[in-house]
């Protein structure tokens, strides 16, 4: 049995049962041994998944695109910031930085540095220390614009855009399914074996939940509710000064995310590329996630001040940005085009992270920007 085997299950001889949402937690997040806390994440080939910016670099070239034209439309700070959060291995960032701080970049037949390079800085906000050092070494050409810190809570009075993929579908989730009366998942112990019973919820913010969101569950329905994600937006709010917040995540509205047909929820584990069902396995060793409802980032961001600029599919988005353009560029200067076009293919068809991907920008200040991404108007998703 694994040392943080051991210490679940003396927290629930010692305080018996734990929430489902309390066991997540430590299952991704204990010190040392949780598997976003020790040196066990592993994104990509050799890992348990991949993530966008794994698949190619036009992911990261296409959202430096985006942050340019919110640095245009908020003025052109001198002291801009981009703010990542949760940076994996770090290739986001470093495809970004390379687009910002562009050689390819031509005004007036002379190769320039971007203007906005001039005026960034990059923070990136990471709590496993391995992943940081990993990103360090992948940034070191990159060591005068990027600085880490452990906490948004570091940071205050900012302007510019804070930025994240695939982080908030990694926040513990509260489990609950539908009897009578709806029930709350905990876990405890049968022998030394994690094993659940449901009961009266812990928190009263679940009913809330379900009334704010108007979700009516059937009998047997099971699924997550990440409340998590109010706090995370507070904390940006108080960080924050201006600009915008730019998610991309797994997930799905309400009316959608909490439909008759997705009865048995969204909370899949992922191990050595293979989808695990059960989360009391490979405690430690394995990603444990749950869709967002971005419902509740626009309510809950509305609800402090913040607009929601636009909500659409990633494939939708990195069309309206103009991939096209990148894939022609791709075209005339690669030797391996239809491997690299077979890889980018991945981030925008249906049925693969183009669909399964959803992109939500929201904005803190003055007006109404009106942003690039979404300037396909037919293809926004209902909210
Ligand atoms: C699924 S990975 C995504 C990595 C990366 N964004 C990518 O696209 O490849 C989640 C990342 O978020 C980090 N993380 C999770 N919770 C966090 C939090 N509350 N604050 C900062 N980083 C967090 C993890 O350590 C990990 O680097």
């Amino acid at each position: 049995m694994s040392p943080l085997q051991q210490k679940i299950i003396q927290r629930i001889k010692n305080k018996s049962p734990i929430t489902f949402e309390t066991f997540m937690e430590m299952a991704l997040y204990e010190p040392d041994l949780g598997y976003y806390a020790s040196g066990n994440t592993r994104i990509g080939r050799a890992g348990d998944f991949y993530t966008s910016s794994h698949l190619h670099p036009v992911f990261g070239v296409m959202l430096g695109k985006q942050i340019e034209e919110m640095w245009e439309i908020m003025g052109r700070p001198e002291d801009f910031r981009i703010i990542e959060i949760g940076s994996g291995m770090g290739y986001l960032c470093k495809d970004m930085l390379e687009y910002l701080s562009d050689a390819r970049c031509m005004i007036h037949d002379a190769r320039r540095e971007r203007e906005i390079y001039k005026h960034l800085q990059y923070i990136i906000v990471e709590l496993n220390p391995a992943m940081r050092e990993q990103q360090k070494y992948l940034l070191a050409d990159f060591s005068d614009k990027v600085r880490w810190v452990a906490s948004l809570k570091e940071l205050g009075n900012i302007r510019g855009c804070i930025i994240s993929n695939e982080l908030l579908d990694a926040f513990p989730v509260h489990l609950i399914e539908m009897e009578e009366e709806i029930k709350e998942v905990f876990v405890c112990l049968d022998g030394e074996k994690l094993v659940e019973i449901k009961n009266q919820p812990n928190t009263e913010e679940i009913d809330k939940y379900l009334k704010e969101f108007s979700i009516e569950l059937p009998k047997g329905y099971r699924t997550e509710i990440n409340l998590r994600i109010k706090e995370w937006l507070r904390v940006i709010n108080d960080v924050l000064s201006e600009g915008f917040i730019l998610t991309i995540d797994y997930g799905y509205p309400a009316w959608d995310y909490y439909s008759e047909d997705r009865n048995r929820g969204t909370l899949l584990c992922y191990h050595k590329h293979q989808i695990v069902e059960d989360p009391y396995l490979n405690v430690g060793e394995q990603d444990i996630t749950a869709h967002v409802n971005f419902s509740s980032l626009k309510k809950w961001g509305e609800d402090i001040g913040m607009k929601t600029i636009g909500f659409c599919k990633q494939g939708t988005f990195l069309i309206s940005l103009g991939i096209d353009e990148e894939i022609a560029r791709i075209h005339k200067n690669s030797s391996d085009y239809l491997f690299e076009v077979a890889r980018i293919k991945k981030l925008i068809l249906p049925g693969t992270l183009g669909e399964t991907h959803k992109v939500m920008i929201q904005y803190k200040g003055s007006g109404e920007p009106k942003l690039k991404g979404f300037s396909f108007k037919n293809l926004k998703e209902k909210l």
